[in-house]
């Protein structure tokens, strides 16, 4: 294994969130593999840059299953969730289960099942714009725009009703938030149980009149049989929150990068066709969320090379991924104009995730409509005093302000 010096492998995770890439950058120039310690005192490997990666997300003896990782002695899996309640999702287990999660939900990523979903984006994406644009002064595009944009979009998806869309956003905001301690527990507990109630009506709802979308086939397999209602719980949750903070991370932080490089953005205002090309150059430049993702050594692995012991988390950093130079030319240069853009936001292997084409499309109804209504869009702070002080560092990393000019 690679024996660095670098102070920061003591303390993984407790680095520049603002820009972690010359660090990134300088652990992955001396080795793909690293030992680590996690900001909460637990021993890890780190996994860097795109074929490394690419290797720990094929690796069957590297797990998902977040249960197990739980009961093992010194292992804490980190993923932002909430604990055990929601832990049977595909995302937080292994084949067989895995495989039978995820082909209940697929049916539902299809492109003739997200089409009509399409127009609704198209619709709250101008109605949250006319929003903006009626206010005076500078406005911060990320609670105006990127984050209840997505919410809306999963809140559609589930067929959960607009007056209840934004009580539940409140109770995941609750529960989901970036800063350590500041929901008291008894808080966190109510928001839980509110989302568990209203998950749960939804499915109930499903079950007495069933529908061809996705609660409506997932309560009919809890019928079946075919998934215990715990699985269908952590499903929903997992969509929910798998399908939010994501892509309000890909706007947000893909609106940053291109006005701190206003060329890249006047060029995509004269040529909107490059939007999707773009929205690729994006991800790769500042994979949003996950920045990086958790696997559990099952058995001994060797990853690169190098032995990862059975029982320890490995931490995949997918951020350089994107910025490594064994695999891009000038990696840390943004250029919407990239002709063929690799990288590894969207994960790799079996937990690909399921909802990337509707990020994508999200994406590029959202980018489009700000470059045609906002073309002279700009920053309304120094682009130094911009903070990624959304979640937390080492699996989510977003804005959570981004103040701007719309004219
Ligand atoms: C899995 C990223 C949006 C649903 C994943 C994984 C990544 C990822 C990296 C794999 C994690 C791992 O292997 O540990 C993103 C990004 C998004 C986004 C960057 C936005 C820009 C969405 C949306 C949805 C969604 C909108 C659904 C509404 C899922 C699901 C999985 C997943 C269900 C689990 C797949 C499995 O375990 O088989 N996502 N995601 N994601 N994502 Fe996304």
């Amino acid at each position: 294994m690679t024996r660095t010096q670098i102070p920061a492998l003591r303390r993984w995770g407790d680095y520049d969130r603002d820009n972690p890439y010359p660090l990134f950058a300088e652990v992955l120039e001396q080795g793909p593999v690293h030992e680590v310690t996690l900001t909460d005192g637990h021993r890890a490997f780190l996994v860097m840059g795109y074929d490394a990666a690419r290797e720990a997300l094929n690796h069957p003896g590297l797990s998902k299953d977040m249960e197990a990782a739980l009961d093992a002695e010194g292992a804490v899996v980190a993923e932002g969730l909430p604990g055990r309640d929601f832990a049977r999702h595909m995302l937080s287990v292994d084949p067989p289960d895995h495989t039978r999660l995820r082909r209940l939900a697929t049916p539902s990523f299809t492109r003739t099942r997200l089409a009509p979903l399409e127009a609704r984006i198209v619709e709250t994406t101008g109605a949250l714009l006319d929003d903006l644009e009626a206010r005076e002064g500078p406005v911060d595009l990320v609670a105006g725009f990127a984050l209840p944009l997505p919410f809306s979009v999963i809140g559609e998806l589930l067929g959960v009703e607009r007056r209840e869309q934004e009580r539940l956003a409140g109770w995941f905001a609750t529960l989901m938030t970036p800063y350590p301690g500041a929901v008291p527990p008894d808080e966190a507990v109510v928001a839980s149980g509110s989302i568990v109630d209203c998950l749960g009506d939804l499915v109930d709802r499903r079950l007495a009149r069933p529908t061809d979308d996705l609660v409506g086939d997932l309560a009919r397999a809890a019928k079946a049989g075919t998934i215990t209602r715990k699985e269908l719980m952590s499903s929903l949750f997992q969509l929910v929150v798998a399908g939010h903070h994501t892509t309000t991370s890909l706007i947000g932080n893909g609106v940053a990068a291109l006005l701190q490089h206003p060329e890249q953005w006047e060029t995509l205002a004269a040529d909107p066709a490059l939007v999707p090309q773009a929205i690729e150059e994006l991800l790769r430049y500042d994979a949003p969320v996950p920045h990086s993702t958790f696997r559990y050594a099952t058995s001994n692995v060797t990853i690169a090379g190098t032995e990862i012991p059975a029982g320890v988390q490995v931490v995949v950093n997918l951020a350089t991924a994107g910025r490594d130079p064994a695999r891009h030319d000038d990696p840390h240069e943004l250029d919407v104009t990239r002709p063929s853009v690799d990288h590894m936001a969207f994960g790799h292997g079996i937990h690909h995730c399921l909802g990337a084409r509707l990020a994508r499309l999200e994406a590029r109804i959202a980018f489009t409509a700000l470059l045609a209504r906002f073309p002279h869009l700009r920053l309304a702070v120094d682009h130094r005093d911009l903070r990624w002080d959304h979640g937390d560092g080492l699996v989510l990393r977003g804005l959570s302000e981004l103040p701007v000019h719309l004219a």
